[in-house]
């Protein structure tokens, strides 16, 4: 089992779908299920921020996690706030759980994989990168998909974001003592994965 955290733009998310790649494992991005909750929360009229009402969230359809809409900055913002609510974190819990425990092997990303839904992980990586290259990065997905958004905008949420993620209680967004950290800032999107690939290997 591979587990990959790191905070939001890090590139874990290309790493973790190329890990899972290239040793043939079912990957699962556990941030699609924070980011369900959070949109249903709001298709619900409910607030992110009560945790009984992102709780009944929690019982969203399958078919959201297909819906492009999850992948919005917007929801990302309204996941960050959901995901703080120690009972949505349990409620989520059982599913991750149960993907990490597939007989052969998987890759989950998300940010407390190596600390909280699989301990027990023989390869951890924990993917940084600056909040200056993370911006950027974003940035060209939005400009490239037509969202109009400026660079200061960008770097503030992402700012505001890795706060709120690192600063819970409830499983906060921080390397296990035993995860491999890969600093992606200065790195192609090629080298990260071939340096991803690497790590792993040296854990397996
Ligand atoms: O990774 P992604 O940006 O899709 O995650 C959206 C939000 O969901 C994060 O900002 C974080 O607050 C939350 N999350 C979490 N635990 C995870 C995955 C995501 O708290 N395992």
């Amino acid at each position: 089992m591979i587990a990959v955290d790191g905070p939001t733009a890090s590139g874990k998310g290309t790493i973790a779908k190329a890990l899972a790649a290239h040793f043939g494992l079912p990957h699962l991005d556990t941030g699609l299920l924070y980011r369900a909750v959070g949109r249903q929360c709001q298709q619900d009229g409910g607030n992110p921020d009560d945790p009984a009402q992102a709780l009944a969230a929690t019982r969203f359809p399958d078919s959201l996690l297909s819906d492009p809409a999850l992948r919005s900055e917007e929801t990302g913002g309204l996941a960050s706030r959901v995901s703080i609510h120690p009972a949505v974190r349990q409620a989520l819990y059982e599913r991750q759980r149960a993907f990490a425990l597939r007989p052969g092997g998987a890759v989950l990303d998300g940010r407390d994989i190596g600390t909280v839904i699989a301990p027990e992980a023989l390869a951890k990586l924990f993917v940084t990168a600056s909040v200056a290259a993370r911006a950027e990065r974003r940035f060209l997905e939005m400009q490239a998909r037509g969202e109009p958004v400026t660079l200061d905008a960008i770097e503030a949420d992402l700012a505001a974001r890795d706060l709120r993620d690192r600063s819970r209680s409830a499983a906060p967004l921080v390397a296990a003592p035993d995860a491999v950290t890969l600093d992606t800032s200065s790195l192609s999107r090629d080298e990260a994965v071939a340096a991803a690939i690497r790590l792993v290997e040296a854990r397996l």
